[in-house]
């Protein structure tokens, strides 16, 4: 039988005798498994071990500070943590740019390119570590779907941007439970570890058409509110994957005695088993209705929120 603390014992052991003396690279996207990666390099190497943490100001609300939290130098894991507040910069190279394909390709571009301004900073590198889990191995090609309809950021594939001699991927044989057992073991916070998926453009691709700190601010707000009310209504664990989006609509509406010319807000929520394909979960209508009114009272340039039925075909997760 598969024991998780026998597994992350020996993963440790291995990482040991791989590394030696070396001095490890890694991406941390506050991901599940870059997370649990940095973990348990971390426990095998401590400070031969460099986490970068983008922040690429798409993030949801204060996820950024989260990830610091843990890994930083006041959370409870022994390495060197650089985050990098890129924000600005990709705002501005986002400014005015609304084709999607588009907007995907400039924030996996920026990332590469800041990612190895860092690891030039560091110097050379032997080892390269990346959170690749099974199923990425099992698809790396991208033979998935998506591969072809979308172009997908931070999944499978050897960065050439870096000098390191040798990868490792200390979660290779893994699916994702066994991913989030090993997180648990290491002592990662619950919220972490059952984190569910964010796709690496992040809001960029929830904020349909132009990205500006304003619309980020927005969607961030409404987004952070319907998590809240899913896990108050005890639904986060059982709705596979849920979000706001910023449509790129403005429409009429009043409040007070004011006319507004705000922002749609659209809410999304699928149940799926491989995200190939997916519907629309049912949540409670009180659910959605105190959502919908909490956004439009806390949510500064809201006046309207939609709920998102669409399945997948024809609707994808993301709005992008
Ligand atoms: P779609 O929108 O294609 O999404 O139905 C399917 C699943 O993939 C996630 N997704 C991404 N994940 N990088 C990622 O790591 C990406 O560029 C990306 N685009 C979509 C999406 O959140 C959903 O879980």
């Amino acid at each position: 039988e598969w024991k998780m603390d026998a597994f992350v014992e020996n993963t440790i052991q291995e990482i040991r005798e791989k590394v030696g003396d070396g001095r490890v690279l890694l991406a941390l996207s506050g991901g599940v498994d870059s997370s649990v990666a940095a973990g348990l390099l971390s426990r095998a190497i401590g400070k031969q071990l460099t986490c970068v943490f983008v922040d690429h100001g798409l993030l949801r609300k204060n996820e950024g500070d989260e990830v610091e939290a843990v890994f930083g130098p006041n959370g409870q894991f022994d390495l060197n943590f650089i985050r990098v507040n890129a924000q600005e910069r990709y705002y501005n190279k986002l400014a005015g740019v609304t084709e999607p394909e588009v907007k995907r390709k400039i924030i996996g571009e920026e990332f590469i390119r800041i990612f190895e301004e860092e690891a030039k900073k560091i110097g050379a590198v032997e080892f390269l570590a990346q959170g690749t889990i099974y199923p990425d191995v099992v698809e790396s090609g991208l033979g998935g779907e998506s591969a072809v309809i979308k172009s997908h950021h931070n999944v499978g594939g050897l960065p050439e941007y870096v000098d390191f001699k040798e990868i490792i991927e200390p979660l290779r044989d893994l699916f994702k439970d066994e991913v989030r057992k090993a997180g648990l073991e290491l002592g990662l916070p619950e919220k972490l570890v059952f984190r569910q998926p964010f796709p690496g453009p992040g809001l960029g691709i929830r904020i349909i058409g132009e990205v500006t700190a304003e619309k980020v601010r927005i969607v961030q707000d409404a987004d952070a509110i319907y998590r809240e009310e899913i896990a108050n209504a005890g639904l986060d664990r059982s709705i596979g994957q849920y979000f706001a989006a910023l449509t790129n609509m403005r429409s009429v509406g009043v409040m007070g005695d004011e006319r507004t010319y705000d922002y749609a807000v659209a809410l999304r929520a699928v149940n799926t088993v491989d995200f190939m394909t997916a519907e629309a979960a049912k949540i409670p209508y009180e659910v959605l209705d105190k959502v919908m009114s909490r956004i439009i009272n806390e949510v500064r340039g809201v006046n309207r929120v939609f709920y998102d039925l669409t399945s997948k075909p024809p609707g994808t997760i993301e709005f992008e």
